[in-house]
């Protein structure tokens, strides 16, 4: 029977709001009694949580992880004219956030099997003006990281972590977000911790970067607060509302994470043997957290077009690597020059997946997509 289209999404907020609506009420309830908005008391509480979460010695919230990024990159001191190595194969906020600091981004590629960057494919982006590198820990999967260390330490760059997609995966045991200098997270509605509405954090085990952030965050405010303003900064604060949401979802993170990894066990196992590449369910040195579960088809298109027919939702992330978007036509990338970065676009496909996803659901679109390879 051909299912309707709302049957198995591709991503649905509905299971997490039955399991903590109430509390989240409670927890906005309760800020909205203190009449405190402004970087009080829940900020205070979700920065040292946050931080005790991912291992690193702070954490700062702001408005959202593109803000984040901008202010990882302004601390670690990029400015213009400086080059920044990124990877193409991202959400396009990671090239932005170096483009708004009048910084130029340099795009390298990816290795084909986590989609995350190749440090061989860095090495060749380098150049005198370049200042920092940011490892994207796409879909969950956590970049490798110590070439990456490596080349910075003998290059004297910052490894800024993208971790918008990462929250409590690890890299060598150790959480993404405490490894680089600074580590920029998202907590958009749909990130694996999500607030709601736009929310972001920076980390660092750096006492002097996160003075920077905290000052550059809250309009060059010094700690001293008021109206002693000791740089240009921006206003990009965190909401007290959504600081105290994102600590309600805070406590559930770790379950809801398990939840993930266990799902991508059962697609990993369904949908072998199958043509078709599919993610790494982690390795001795990383444990990935399945943003997304993203599967590779050169019948990518048919594939998602049969899924949807059956009442199952599917994403392309990302249909155009950043270098090739309009937005980007300047960047002198020239077309083909990332292959990898390039195939992943044409050939990923994301399935259903968060947290409270059914396994029968999951079952479901384990037989629906086994069916349509054996047409
Ligand atoms: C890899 C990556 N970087 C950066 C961002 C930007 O985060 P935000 O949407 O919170 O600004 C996102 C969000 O989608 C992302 O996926």
């Amino acid at each position: 029977m051909t299912k309707t289209a709302a049957d198995i999404p591709l991503l649905t907020l509905k299971g997490q709001q039955n399991e903590i609506g109430a509390e989240v009420k409670a927890a906005v309830a309760r800020v909205l009694d203190s009449g405190v908005f402004i970087l009080g008391p829940e900020n205070k509480a979700f920065d040292s949580e946050f931080a005790r979460a991912v291992g690193a010695k702070f954490c700062l919230g702001v408005d959202s992880g593109t803000s984040a990024l901008e202010l990882a990159l302004e601390a670690a001191g990029v400015g213009p004219g400086d080059e920044v190595v990124v990877p193409s194969f991202t959400f396009i906020a990671t090239a932005t956030a170096v483009s708004a600091l009048g910084a130029k981004p340099v795009f390298a590629d990816i290795d084909p099997v986590t989609l995350t960057l190749d440090a061989k494919s860095v090495e060749g982006a380098l150049s005198p003006r370049t200042k920092a590198v940011i490892a994207v820990h796409l879909f969950g999967q956590p970049c490798d990281l110590d070439p990456l260390l490596s080349l910075a330490r003998s290059r004297h760059l910052a490894v800024i972590e993208d971790c918008a997609q990462s929250h409590l995966a690890t890299y060598k045991g150790r959480p993404t977000g405490s490894i680089g200098r600074l580590a920029a997270f998202s907590f958009y509605p749909s990130k694996n911790l999500g607030a709601a509405g736009d929310a972001g954090a920076v980390t660092t085990n750096d006492a002097q970067l996160r003075n920077i952030i905290d000052e550059l965050r809250n309009c060059g405010r010094s700690a001293i607060g008021g109206y002693h303003h000791v740089r240009v900064g921006h206003n990009c604060r965190l909401d007290e509302i959504q600081a105290a949401i994102l600590r309600v979802k805070l406590l559930r993170l770790e379950a809801w994470t398990a939840s993930r990894q266990r799902l991508a066990a059962l697609y990993n196992e369904g949908l072998s043997g199958l043509p078709l590449k599919l993610p790494p369910l982690g390795s001795k040195t990383t444990r990935p957290v399945f943003h997304l579960y993203t599967v590779r088809s050169d019948r990518r298109d048919a594939l998602a077009e049969d899924l949807r027919r059956h009442g199952i939702g599917t994403g392309v992330y990302y249909p155009t690597p950043v270098h090739l978007q309009p937005a980007y036509a300047v960047s002198g990338v020239k077309a083909a020059a990332l292959p990898v970065s390039e195939e992943a676009s044409r050939e990923v496909l994301s399935l259903p997946m968060y947290a409270e996803l059914s396994t029968s659901d999951a079952g479901r679109v384990v037989e629906t997509v086994r069916r349509f390879f054996k047409k």
